[in-house]
């Protein structure tokens, strides 16, 4: 790969991917794709930053032909909670667009596409312990729907078109330098926020809820581990599942106040909580491990020291 168009740039992913992959392939061969979000300074000043939104195609087409790009990564996607307050734009953005970014890397043949999945693919029916890389897909919500669909139509042009599409079931990112937008795993990043600015936080699902989740750095990690796994050692492409750490709110709370002693939690449930009861405990991802040698950083106190500390900056200077 050598000129990269990341769609999304501006999201919690995104944003940080950008900066990470500029570092590696130098600053001139990732463009950042925003929508409307104006960049931040961070993301313009290191590298190109164009508007490109993946349900216009000739737009696509130009920034594509413009750069000579040869492997897209869309990060743009509409989640979980905004999902279900708006379905049919859901499935326009994850699935139209998908589409239109499939369908143009075909054209100017592409090295290689990844397309991030979610632990959204699985439903009430799936185990819930452990959950098996090849298992019951039947999803609740419509953010599931599109990426079961996504995966899907991943897989079909890898095998149709021989196209190099990977994708990988995020967890519930955890992150401090940008803010996630709409997703139900949120509460696991405001828990942060809240606690250095106000030392309380009323969570939107209850104590015992247990979800797996991921801290940025090892998000980044996954994503960059695939993206530059050998293709011949790949049996899966656009389905992994990846895991990092499974813990329920309450246990949240607790290593939140580990730190901040006089920390206080309480519960409201909302209607994101059946979302949360729809998706697994934890995912097994010995798949990823073998096929791309995946292995995980952070458990649940180094995030919790790190975003801390970091929110704790951020604070201090103002900026939140
Ligand atoms: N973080 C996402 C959400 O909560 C799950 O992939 O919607």
């Amino acid at each position: 790969m050598k000129k990269i168009l990341i769609i999304g740039s501006a999201g919690q992913i995104g944003s940080e991917l950008t900066l990470e992959l500029r570092k590696m392939y130098g600053g001139d061969n990732v463009i950042a794709g925003v929508r409307k979000t104006k960049p931040s300074e961070k993301l313009s000043s290191k590298g190109p930053c164009e508007v490109v939104d993946a349900l216009d195609v000739e737009g696509l087409r130009a920034t594509v032909k413009k750069y000579n790009i040869d492997a897209i990564i869309n990060m743009a996607a509409i989640l979980s909670a905004t999902g279900e307050k708006n379905p049919m734009l859901a499935w326009d953005v994850n699935m139209n667009g998908l589409i239109n970014v499939l369908e143009i890397a075909r054209e100017f043949n592409m090295k290689q596409v990844l397309v991030p999945s979610s632990i959204a693919v699985f439903g009430p029916s799936t185990p819930i312990d452990n959950t098996p890389q090849e298992t019951i897909l039947k999803p609740t919500t419509i953010y599931g729907v599109t990426k079961v669909s996504g995966e899907l139509l991943g897989d079909y042009y890898v095998k149709r078109y021989g196209l190099d599409v990977r994708g990988l079931r995020y967890p519930g990112i955890i992150s401090h330098e940008t803010l996630p937008g709409g997703g139900t795993t949120d509460y696991a990043v405001a828990i942060y926020y809240e606690a250095i600015k106000h030392k309380k936080y009323t969570s939107f699902v209850n104590e015992d809820t247990r979800l797996p989740m991921m801290y940025m750095p090892d998000c980044l990690k996954a994503t960059i581990d695939l993206m530059h796994a050998d293709y011949k050692d790949l049996k899966h492409h656009s389905d992994f599942n990846v895991g990092a750490m499974s813990f329920s709110m309450g246990e949240l709370a607790a290593s939140v106040k580990k730190y901040i002693p006089d920390f206080e939690i309480s519960y409201a449930p909302d209607e994101r909580q059946s979302i949360a009861d729809s998706w697994p405990n934890s995912v097994d991802d010995s798949a990823a491990r073998e096929e791309w040698g995946w292995k995980p950083d952070y458990d649940l106190d180094a995030m919790t020291k790190d975003m801390l500390q970091a929110i704790e900056e951020k604070h201090k200077k103002g900026l939140i």
